[in-house]
Parts: C-alpha cells; structure tokens; sequence
C-alpha cells in the first residue's frame, strides 16, 4: 500500500518525511488548505498546496466530497487547530463531486437532515463517531463472552416459534400474494409455501439458545431481531439487534450480577478505545443542551454519565416497591403522568421507568419480580405472595435517558408448570414440542437476558434517536437503501 492512514500520520512525528495521503475532501479554504478524511478517524489532515503549481483542471475540481490522493511532507503545522500538516507537492483528483448535486456542505447539518441521506452520513464527523463506537461495543460484547468461555451460536432468523407470544411478527413467504392458495376453510394454506408451513422473522434467538444452553452450558447469540410493532418512538426499530446470554444453573441473581457486569466491561472497554469519539459527541450533546431550558440540561457530561455507571452498583429492586415508590411520588399525586400509578399489576410505562431512574435513583436500576400476567410464559414462577399475587422471576434494567435497556429471566425448568403456564397464555404445546425436550430431559434451573444494542449505543453514543445509532435503521413507513 503506497499510502498511509491519516490517523496514524495525525500521531505522527513530524520532521519532513515524504508521505501519500488519499481520501475525501471535507473543506477547501483560500485555495491553499485541503482538509482531507479517510474514515480512520473523524479528524481531518491539512494538505496546504501550492495553488500557483496546481493546474486549473485540479483546483476546479477539488471540492467537498471529491476523493483525492495527495504526495507531500509531513511537518508541524504553524496554524491553529492542528498540530501536523502535509505540504504537499502534488495532488490529484481521483473521483470528482459536483459540489452542485453534492448534498453534503461544508456546514453543520440537521439530524434529521442526515437522517434523511443516511447512505452519505457515515462522511460526517458525528456519524464517524458515533459508528466507530458501535463497533468497539460489539467487539467488546464479544471479547466480554469469549473471555468467559461462553459459546456463541447462530440462532434463526426465519422461525416458525414466536418466542414472545406476542404476535408481531413479520411474515415470511414466497407464495404469490395476488393468488394465495386456500384451504378447504378458507385460510391461507400455508403446506403449499416454501417451508410447508408458516414463518416468520425471529422476535429472539432465546428459545434455540436455551437448547444449546443445556448442551453448552453457557451460550450468547449476537444477531438481527425483527417487531413488526407499530412504534414511532425514538427508542424502537422495526429490525435491531439482541446480545442474548443463557446459562445453565444460573438463578436470577447470577443472572443480574452476570448482565450488570458486562454492562461494566463493553462501557469500560469502548471508554479505552474511543475516548476522542465518546468527546466529540459529548460536545455535541453539550452544544444541543445549551438550547434547553437549563432545568432540562442533564447535571452531567457524556463521560461523567458513563463513568458514574461504571463506579456505582446498579440499584437493585423488585416491582412490588417500584409501583411503591411510584404511587407515593410526586409526578402521581400531581397528576403528571400520562398513566397514574394506581393499581399493582400495571405494565410500567417509559415515564414510569424514567422517574424510577433519572428522578428517584438517579443510576441504572434492575426491576425483579413482575407479575406474571405482564411477562412472557417461560419465566419461572415465584411462589404464590399472601395477598395471591402472582409473580414471575424477571428483570429488566433501566438505565437513565433509555428506560429498558435488558430484559431477562430465570427459566421455568419444570415442565409440568410450564405446560400450564403455556396453557393459560395459549400458546400452542405441540408447536414447541422441540424446546419442551430440554425440559422433558436433564432440565436444569437457568436464565438468561436481552440488552438491546441498540440502545445500548445510544447510551455510550449520548444520542438521543434510535434512528442514529444504526446505519440503515428500519422503522414504520422506512426501509431505504
Ligand atoms: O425485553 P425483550 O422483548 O426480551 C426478549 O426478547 C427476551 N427473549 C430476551 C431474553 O431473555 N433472552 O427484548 C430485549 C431487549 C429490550 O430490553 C430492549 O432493550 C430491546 O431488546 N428491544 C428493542 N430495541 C429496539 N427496538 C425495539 N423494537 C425493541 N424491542 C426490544
Ligand atoms: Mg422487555
């Protein structure tokens, strides 16, 4: 390769040394500065050229946008804001950018502007950033697993279980939609379909997981997981990404310490590799506070925010004292929340967990022990209370300006109480014959969680919409590129 990366030149000792540069113009100032990125970093080198030297040809088309390959030397640089330059004694343009037609413009762009050229974003700064951390981040959930011997397995994407019960799925079929074959009752038949039956895009890896859980002992999965819910928020997406653990002989407080730990560990590696990127856009965040009413201002930076989640013990406690907390609070007795806390058994909503976090704990908190009405059939029962709740060993963690970021639980291991859970929530047991084996043969308590990475890169990105944290992100009415 006869070039070299501008983010290694830009640590570089500067004593003259000939160098080649090649990559994007971002600015051209007084026909003299080219400030050139090559994606290694979101920093820009200065190439100073000699516009006397250049041909008309070249200086015309050395635009924003436009790829370059630059020959000079590396020295220090005499002007502010960077510490080397390139002087360059050659330059030319490799792919030309019509700065007419070019939407991208030396000035500060809109989110929601780049949001809608998304397939250019990753040229911005901001994007570089924020996509260099998301790839430390599942570098690190790997490297997190890996090092505890934790297998990871491939689970489906196209199902024919919905993990959820949920029912909001994505259909996936290959029959000819103007002509659907019927049954004798009037359904669609799905034995004339591709697999013979009906499928879907996974909701979860988690059931195929446990079976291997069961064999392997520890297993994660790391893959696309598919809600055809019709969310317009800033904290969902049609298509996202799951890190689902499951351990065998694991209870829920091994499981919490477990998903807390990791938590620690990804945030703590990507603070050691992307400081300058998690800096960048703090200032970013920084500059979009500084619009807001100072009582919306958040007390602390991005990286006072990470670094207090990682010094602190996330606070632990069940449902039953969260919906205590949340009748006795202010924003309840005041009317304020858009749902009142009235009665236990209520799913909480995100400005529920939103006060729990931001307002009463102020740090990452883990909910236990929903009732069993409100969370999915494979959650192991806690024993009837006294008052005849019934409650389910689930946790999910909550942490500040995300609400739910993992969603998880202990298993329910026995079989016979599992069919009746089945049951009463209607799922079908023939269908999921396959995952009631692993409780038929060698059952074993065990659990596992969600984190939604997503939403985890929101959080260590300080972003605040979903939509900007995912290069292609699919959501109601969106599936571009
Ligand atoms: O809480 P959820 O639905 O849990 C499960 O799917 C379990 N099977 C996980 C397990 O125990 N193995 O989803 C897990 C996490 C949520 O906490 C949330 O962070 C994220 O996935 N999530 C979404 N992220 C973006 N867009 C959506 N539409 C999401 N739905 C869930
Ligand atoms: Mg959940």
């Amino acid at each position: 390769m006869e070039h070299t990366r501008i983010k290694q030149l830009l640590n570089a000792e500067p004593t003259g040394q000939e160098v080649i540069v090649k990559g994007w113009v971002r600015t051209f100032r007084n026909n003299q500065f080219v400030a050139i990125n090559d994606g290694s970093t979101f920093q820009n080198i200065q190439a100073v050229i000699d516009h006397q030297q250049t041909d008309g040809q070249t200086l015309k088309h050395i635009n924003t946008g436009a790829a370059v390959r630059v020959k000079g030397n590396l020295i220090e640089s005499m002007g502010k804001g960077q510490r080397v330059e390139v002087k360059a004694s050659e330059i030319q343009v490799i792919g030309k950018a019509d700065p007419e037609k070019y939407p991208l413009q030396p000035k500060k762009h809109s989110l929601e502007f780049l949001r809608e050229i998304a397939h250019l974003r990753f040229r911005t700064a901001t994007f570089n950033a924020v996509f260099k951390i998301r790839n430390a981040l599942s570098f690190a959930i790997h490297k997190f697993f890996q090092e505890k011997d934790f297998v990871y397995i491939h689970t489906p994407i196209i199902t024919a279980s919905d993990a959820e019960g949920a029912g909001e799925m994505f259909k996936v079929t290959a029959l000819d939609l103007t002509d659907v074959p019927k049954t004798d009752e009037g359904k669609v038949d799905y034995k004339k379909d591709f697999f013979g039956k009906q499928t879907n895009l996974t909701v979860s890896g988690q059931l195929e997981g446990e079976l291997a859980a069961l064999a392997f002992g520890s297993i994660y999965t790391f893959g696309p997981t598919f809600r055809a819910e019709n969310s317009n928020t800033t904290r969902h997406l049609a298509e996202f990404w799951m890190v689902e653990p499951e351990m065998a002989f694991y209870e829920l407080e091994d499981n919490m310490d477990l998903a807390e730990e990791m938590l620690k560990y990804v945030i703590q590696y990507t603070i050691a590799q992307c400081k300058e990127e998690i800096l960048l856009l703090e200032k970013r965040l920084s500059d979009e506070e500084k619009m807001k009413p100072k009582a919306e201002r958040s007390s602390m930076s991005l990286m006072e925010k990470l670094t207090f989640c990682l010094n602190n013990d996330f606070e632990r406690l069940t449902y039953t004292e969260a919906i205590d907390i949340l009748k006795n609070s202010k924003p309840n007795k005041k009317k304020k929340f858009k749902y009142p806390v009235e009665k236990w058994g209520i799913d909480l909503q995100s400005e529920h967990e939103r006060y729990l976090v931001e307002k009463h704990f102020k740090k990452p908190v883990i909910l236990t022990d929903y009732p069993a009405d409100i969370k999915a059939f494979y959650m192991k029962e806690n024993p009837v209370a006294e008052d005849g709740n019934r409650t389910v060993r689930a946790m999910d963690i909550l942490f500040p300006g995300i609400g739910e970021l993992v969603g998880g639980s202990q298993r329910e291991e026995d079989l016979e109480t599992l069919t009746k859970r089945m049951e009463e929530m209607n799922i079908p047991a023939k269908e999921m014959d396959w995952f009631l084996d692993t409780r038929r043969f060698g059952s074993v308590p065990h659990s596992g969680f969600g984190v939604g990475f997503e939403r985890l890169v929101l959080f260590v990105t300080g972003m605040t919409n979903i939509r900007d944290v995912i290069p292609f992100p699919r959501y109601p009415g969106h599936a571009e590129f």
